[in-house]
């Protein structure tokens, strides 16, 4: 199966919401594969409700990669092996930031792994300018009034005052 089957990857994730930091990373997978396509979890990830539901993260995802041709963006709620092989995919990128992901990447890597030995996940370290930027992050900034207009999409941005202002 030499090189077989690796034109398209999945870029799986929250998204809740979107960052620059994760455009970073997508913009990057993008210049490697043919097709990426960005799966937006439309499920409680560790018990965590999300602030924006699933179809609100995936349009500012459209709407923030739509310069970049080789990008979809699709929403799932299955396993994640499923939809890469839903989609043809035998690799899932993930962005690495500190060493704070590492353990939970192992974990997830090492279930995914059990679950479909086919698809591989690789990782890509983020660039050091996002680092430290999380969605959790972005949101407790907004929540309690910080501007995150230099860390997001400027319509993440505009909603995020929307969504903390009531
Ligand atoms: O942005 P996140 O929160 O790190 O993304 C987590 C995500 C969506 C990649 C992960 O929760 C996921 O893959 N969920 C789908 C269910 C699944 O397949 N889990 C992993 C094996 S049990």
């Amino acid at each position: 199966m030499k090189g077989a089957g690796n034109e398209t990857v999945i870029c799986p994730g929250s998204y809740d919401p979107v960052t620059n930091g994760h455009l970073d990373t997508i913009a990057r997978v993008a210049r490697i594969f043919k097709h990426v396509v960005v799966g937006v979890v439309d499920r409680p990830v560790r018990k965590q409700q999300t602030l924006f539901n699933a179809e609100e993260r995936r349009e500012f995802l459209e709407e923030a990669t739509k310069d970049m041709e080789n990008v979809t963006v699709e929403v799932f709620d299955t396993l994640l092996v499923e939809f890469a092989r839903k989609h043809g995919a035998t690799v899932m990128v993930k962005g690495l930031r500190a060493i704070s992901d590492f353990e939970y990447e192992f974990e997830m890597n090492q279930l995914n792994r059990k679950l479909d030995p086919e698809i591989e996940s690789f990782y890509l370290m983020s660039s050091p300018k996002y680092s430290f930027l999380s969605s959790s992050g972005v949101k407790e900034m907004a929540e309690f009034g910080g501007d995150a207009g230099d860390l997001v999409p400027k319509r993440v941005a505009d909603m995020l005052k929307e969504r903390y202002r009531r």
